[in-house]
Order: C-alpha cells, then sequence, then structure tokens
C-alpha cells in the first residue's frame, strides 16, 4: 500500500523544518578522532549546575518509582515566595519552551488570531504558532537587530492575541529598555497578552538599571502581562527541563486546562527547588559569564569584526564573511559555535560564554581563522 504521507500531514505542518540543535561535542569528537573538544553553542551555564541541585536530584532519583506531584506544590510555594506573587499566579513547563508552545495553545485560535513578534525572534515562537496552524506576524527589526517598537506597534490589530518579547533576545542579544516595554503596553490591544520570556533575566538585570522586569507591569488594569523563567540557564539545568510563567491566576488556570498531567518530572522539581536557594552559584555564574563576554568582545574588536551587545550569556558576531567557513574551521580546532543562517543571518555566529579556559580557546581560534 502506498500511502501520502504529506496528504497524511496538515499542510502547516508540511512547511515546518524540525529544530536544529547545536552540534554534541561527543560527534564531533567522533568525526574528526579528536578529544577535549569544546561546545559554547547552546547559551548554557558553563559553571555547572548548582552544587545544591545535584545533590537534590540524586535525592529525588530514589523516588522515581512515583509519579511527580502534578501540582508542583513545593516548588511553587519556594517560587511565589521569591518572586512575590501567589502560588497560583505560576506554572511550571518542561522548560519555558513548553509554556511558549501551552500559551499558544491557550489562548490562540487557528485562522482568527495572531501570534506577533519581530524578525529574528527566539525561534520557538515561530515554531509554535506554525506548528497549531496560527497565524504569525513578524516584524522589521532595526539596523543593531533591536525590535524596531514603532513596528511591532503598527502591526498590533485586533486579530494580535499574543505578543512574544524575549528580553534579552536569542540569537541577537538585543535587549528591550523599560521606556520601550512601556510604550508596547501602552499601545497593546486590551485582549492581547504581552508576554515576555526572561530566560536570561538573572544575567540581564544586574548589568543594566534599565532592563526592566516585566512582573512589575503587570496590575489590575493590564492583567494580561506573562514573564517566562527558565532554570535552564544561569541555574545550570538544562538537561532536567524545568522553566516558569508568572501570570493572572485566571491565565494560569486556562493554561492548566491544556498542560499534560505531570509535565515536569520530579528530579526536575527538585533540583529546581534547591537551585533557587543557590545564590552563590548564581553570583558566581554572572561574574564569570561578565568576564567572558567581555573577552569575546574584545577578540572580535580586535579583529575588526562586529560583536553585538548583550545583556544575556552569549554575543552575536558578525564575521563578515559566510559565517558556515568560520564555523567549520573553528570545528576543525575542536571549537563548536551556533551558525545563525538558519535563523536567517548568514554572516553571523552566536558564541556562548565558558569557562576561562573555553573563552581563551575560542578567541585564539578565532584569531587563527580570522586574523
Ligand atoms: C529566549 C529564550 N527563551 C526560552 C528558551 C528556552 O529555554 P528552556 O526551554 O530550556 O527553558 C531559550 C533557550 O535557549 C531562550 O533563548
Amino acid at each position: 500500500m502506498t500511502i501520502d504521507f504529506d496528504a497524511l500531514t496538515p499542510e502547516y505542518i508540511r512547511d515546518l523544518t524540525p529544530y536544529q540543535p547545536g552540534k554534541p561535542v561527543e560527534e564531533l569528537e567522533r568525526e574528526l578522532g579528536i578529544t577535549g573538544a569544546i561546545k559554547i553553542a547552546s547559551n548554557e551555564n558553563p559553571m555547572g549546575p548548582a552544587p545544591r541541585a545535584v545533590a537534590a536530584a540524586e535525592r529525588a532519583l530514589a523516588g522515581a518509582h512515583y509519579y511527580p506531584d502534578a501540582g508542583t506544590y513545593t516548588l511553587r510555594r519556594a517560587l511565589a515566595e521569591e518572586r512575590g506573587v501567589d502560588p497560583d499566579e505560576l506554572v511550571l513547563g518542561g522548560g519555558s519552551n513548553e509554556l511558549i508552545y501551552l500559551l499558544v495553545n491557550t489562548f490562540c485560535q487557528p485562522g482568527r488570531d495572531e501570534v506577533l513578534t519581530h524578525k529574528y525572534a527566539f525561534l520557538s515562537y515561530r515554531l509554535a504558532a506554525k506548528s497549531l496552524g496560527v497565524d504569525l506576524v513578524e516584524t522589521d527589526v532595526t539596523d543593531s537587530f533591536r525590535c524596531d517598537i514603532d513596528a511591532l506597534i503598527a502591526a498590533m490589530s485586533p486579530r494580535t492575541k499574543i505578543i512574544f518579547l524575549a528580553n534579552p533576545n536569542n540569537p541577537t542579544g538585543a535587549h528591550v529598555t523599560r521606556q520601550e516595554l512601556e510604550r508596547v503596553l501602552a499601545a497593546k490591544p486590551a485582549h492581547a497578552l504581552l508576554v515576555v520570556d526572561e530566560a536570561y533575566h538573572e544575567y540581564a538585570a544586574p548589568r543594566d538599571p534599565e532592563y526592566p522586569s516585566s512582573q512589575d507591569y503587570r496590575t489590575a488594569d493590564q492583567p494580561l502581562v506573562v514573564t517566562l523563567r527558565t532554570f535552564s540557564k544561569i541555574y545550570g539545568l538544562s538537561g532536567l527541563r524545568v522553566g516558569y510563567g508568572v501570570a493572572d491566576r485566571r491565565i494560569v488556570e486556562r493554561i492548566n486546562r491544556v498542560r499534560r498531567p505531570f509535565n515536569v518530572n520530579s528530579v526536575a522539581q527538585a533540583a529546581a527547588l534547591a537551585a533557587i536557594e543557590d545564590r552563590e552559584h548564581i553570583a558566581r555564574s554572572q561574574e564569570a559569564a561578565e568576564h567572558s563576554i567581555s573577552a569575546i568582545r574584545e577578540a572580535a574588536d580586535s579583529l575588526g569584526l562586529t560583536a553585538y551587545s548583550s545583556l544575556a550569556n552569549f554575543v552575536m558576531v558578525d564575521v563578515g564573511r559566510d559565517a558556515w567557513d568560520v564555523y567549520d574551521a573553528l570545528l576543525r580546532r575542536g571549537v563548536i559555535v551556533r551558525p545563525l543562517e538558519p535563523f536567517g543571518l548568514s554572516r553571523h555566529l552566536r558564541i556562548s560564554v565558558g569557562t576561562p579556559a573555553d573563552t581563551d580557546r575560542v578567541t585564539t581560534a578565532l584569531a587563527s581563522v580570522l586574523g
């Protein structure tokens, strides 16, 4: 029997291409027959997980024969205290990625509603909208890849249901200032959700007093502001998949109707709970990231390349030529970074922060490839 798999697949799924993750270190080492390759391509924390989180995860494993707490009771309580909100204003996800999909799934009706964001925004907004058959509107950015607030406001319409802003954005590193966020809020259609994805908040906040926390903008008059955070970045728990949203309890209640049961596993819940308290690990990670960012920027400057400013744990660099060639040359030196051609940026690489040794490796490799 011949089956037409395209006919089997809805049209809006047919057009999608699978997400391309960064190349794993083991794969590169196998291909080149080398050891000691480094990967600074996925905006992870090179300092590793919070040590307290590792100990808590190990303890939680002994209870792996039980289903996790589907309501994430203890973790929500701890986060509520930390964030100064009610536990009912929190929803946990398998990474903040799951929450992006859940928001579109819960609030957008295909054929009727639109998701609005800007070009070169975090890819999941596009993937979530497209995979759920929801129309996506992407507005232009400025010359320095910052969200063009005028263009974003001009694109708002009665069809706009969710506006996604990553602050700071991945892969560009650009951020939205307090004043810009206030302009977006003032212009937002009353029934549209503004979702501010603050995956890199803990890196950004200490570096710039003008960097806003979107949670401060959710009020009784402006209830449709949703803040997304994650344990994947500064907390060093990418592999465990846990993120959360802070939102009006009526938004949380709707998301919970769609959220699959047990979406955050018990080991991840235990690790996240312990990680919140590991302030020392967070402070060390912030400091290490700042050093690494400065060193990468300096190296790029000295090679005459454009390194874009970033409040996150990565830097976008315009290498002035086909970035795949530079990427390949770096790979041959055992250094994995992220080419941004799949994001539509053919001359750009994204370089994540690393340990001091990683940062030395990448700056030396860049100089030998481009110097
Ligand atoms: C802007 C932004 N949002 C969300 C995420 C998703 O993180 P996670 O699903 O691991 O919480 C990332 C990860 O790279 C990101 O860069």
